[in-house]
C-alpha cells in the first residue's frame, strides 16, 4: 500500500474528500450526550474563560456545564467512542490495514468557534477526520523537544510553535499526522466536529513494566548469586564480574521461551483500557449443542466494539502452540480452532452461515459458545 510505504510514521498527508458526503456516526448533540455518561471518558478544554488558561475539566458533564460554556474557545473531547457506538466502531474498519493491536480508539471532539486544545504534539499516529463544520490545521515541522512547553498548564502545550503548513478541513476531509509532529487545530466557526483515529505504540518502559509485573514478580524471580566470589578488592568497588552477572540477570528476564513470550505479549497487546470490557451474555452461554441454533437467530453478527482480538499461530516466532487473545486473556488453540479464530479476527461482521461452516467440530463450537458467552457478538442494531 502506497500510504504505508511512503507516509505512515513519516510525514503528514491531506486526504481531501476522503469520505465524500460524510455523515458522522453521531451528531454534535449526541457527542455532547456521551460526555454526560458516567462510564465514558470525556474532557472539556477551555482556552480562556476557565479558572486558568487552558483549564481542563473532566466529565461526566451535566446541563449546567453546557449552559455555562463560553461563546468560543472551548472543546469537548470524548474518548473511545468506538467501544460504545457500533457505527463509530465501523468507521475504524477502514483503518484495519494496520493491525488491530496498533489501533487505540476513535475520539470525537466538538468545539465552539476558535476551539482548540492548543499547539502540541502526540506520541502516536493519528487520522483526523473532519465530521462537521470547519477546522484549520497548522503544523510545525521542526523537531519537537520536551522543554518546548508552557509551564503550569495541565496540557502539553507548546511555548513556541511556528506554522510551516496549514490546511482548512471541511466535512469528509482527513489529515494524517505521524507521531511527534507538532500540530494545532482551531475550529473555524461553531459546530466543529473532529474524529480522531488514534493508534498506540508501546514504549520500552511500558513493555518492561508489564513483563515484570505479569511474569517475573514474586518467588519465580531469580536472585543475584556469587558463589565464585574472591576477596581482596576495595570494599567500595562494584567489580566487573558483579556488573556482568547483574546485567545478565536483567537481560535474562526478557529471554522467555517463545511460547511464554507469545502468551505474555498477546495478553499485553490486547488488554482493554480500565473501564472498558465485554459485557457477558445475560442468558446461559450457548453450548456445543445449541450454538448453531443460537447463531441462526440472526443472519448476521457484529463483533462488539470493546473486543480486542489477536492471534499468534504456531511457528510465528519459534512458538510451538497457537495463541489466541481476547481482551488480555490468552487461549490455547487446537489446530481445528485456528481457522475459526482467524476468521473472527479477519473482519468485524460475520454471516451466521459462515460461522456455522467454520465450526464443524465440537471443539470449535465450544470455543465459539464460550466467546459468545463472554459478549463477543451482537446482533446488528
Ligand atoms: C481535537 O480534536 O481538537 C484535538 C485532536 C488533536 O489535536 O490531537
Ligand atoms: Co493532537
Amino acid at each position: 500500500m502506497r500510504f504505508l510505504a511512503e507516509a505512515w510514521q513519516r510525514q503528514p498527508v491531506l486526504f481531501r474528500g476522503a469520505f465524500p458526503g460524510f455523515i458522522p456516526p453521531l451528531s454534535v448533540d449526541e457527542v455532547a450526550g456521551l460526555a454526560c455518561e458516567e462510564e465514558i471518558e470525556s474532557r472539556l478544554v477551555l482556552e480562556r474563560d476557565g479558572a486558568t488558561p487552558w483549564e481542563v475539566r473532566h466529565g461526566p458533564f451535566g446541563d449546567d456545564d453546557f449552559a455555562g460554556l463560553p461563546d468560543s474557545h472551548w472543546t469537548i473531547l470524548v474518548q473511545d467512542v468506538d467501544k460504545w457506538i457500533p457505527d463509530a466502531a465501523r468507521l475504524l474498519d477502514g483503518f484495519r490495514f494496520v493491525p488491530d493491536w496498533r489501533i487505540d480508539d476513535l475520539m470525537i471532539s466538538i468545539a465552539g468557534d476558535q476551539g482548540s486544545v492548543g499547539p502540541h504534539w502526540d506520541d502516536y499516529d493519528v487520522f483526523l477526520i473532519q465530521g462537521a463544520g470547519r477546522r484549520e490545521w497548522r503544523i510545525d515541522e521542526r523537531a519537537v523537544t520536551a522543554d518546548n512547553r508552557l509551564p503550569d498548564v495541565p496540557l502539553r502545550i507548546m511555548r513556541d510553535f511556528k506554522t510551516s503548513r496549514s490546511w482548512v478541513l471541511k466535512a469528509g476531509d482527513m489529515l494524517y499526522l505521524p507521531p511527534r509532529l507538532a500540530h494545532h487545530g482551531v475550529a473555524l466557526g461553531d459546530g466543529c466536529m473532529t474524529l480522531s483515529v488514534g493508534f498506540r505504540a508501546p514504549s520500552q518502559s511500558e513493555l518492561l513494566d508489564d513483563l515484570l509485573n505479569e511474569r517475573l514478580l514474586g518467588e519465580r524471580s531469580p536472585r543475584f548469586q556469587d558463589p565464585q566470589r574472591s576477596g581482596g578488592n576495595n570494599p567500595g568497588l562494584i567489580d566487573a564480574a558483579s556488573i556482568r552477572d547483574l546485567r545478565a540477570l536483567i537481560e535474562s528476564a526478557t529471554k522467555l521461551a517463545p511460547d511464554d513470550f507469545a502468551a505474555w505479549l498477546g495478553g499485553f497487546l490486547t488488554r482493554a483500557k480500565p473501564g472498558i470490557a465485554l459485557v457477558p451474555l445475560e442468558e446461559e452461554p450457548p453450548t456445543v449443542e445449541s450454538v448453531h441454533d443460537w447463531l441462526r437467530t440472526s443472519p448476521e453478527w457484529h463483533r462488539d466494539g470493546a473486543a480486542r482480538l489477536a492471534f499468534i499461530p504456531a511457528g510465528t516466532d519459534g512458538n510451538h502452540d497457537h495463541h489466541a487473545f481476547v481482551n488480555g486473556k490468552a487461549l490455547a488453540l487446537a489446530d481445528d480452532e485456528l481457522a475459526l479464530f482467524e476468521a473472527l479476527c479477519a473482519t468485524t461482521r460475520y454471516a451466521s452461515d459462515a460461522l456455522i461452516a467454520l465450526t464443524p467440530t465440537p471443539r470449535g463450537r465450544a470455543l465459539l459458545g464460550r466467546l459468545i458467552g463472554e459478549g463477543l457478538l451482537n446482533a446488528p442494531e
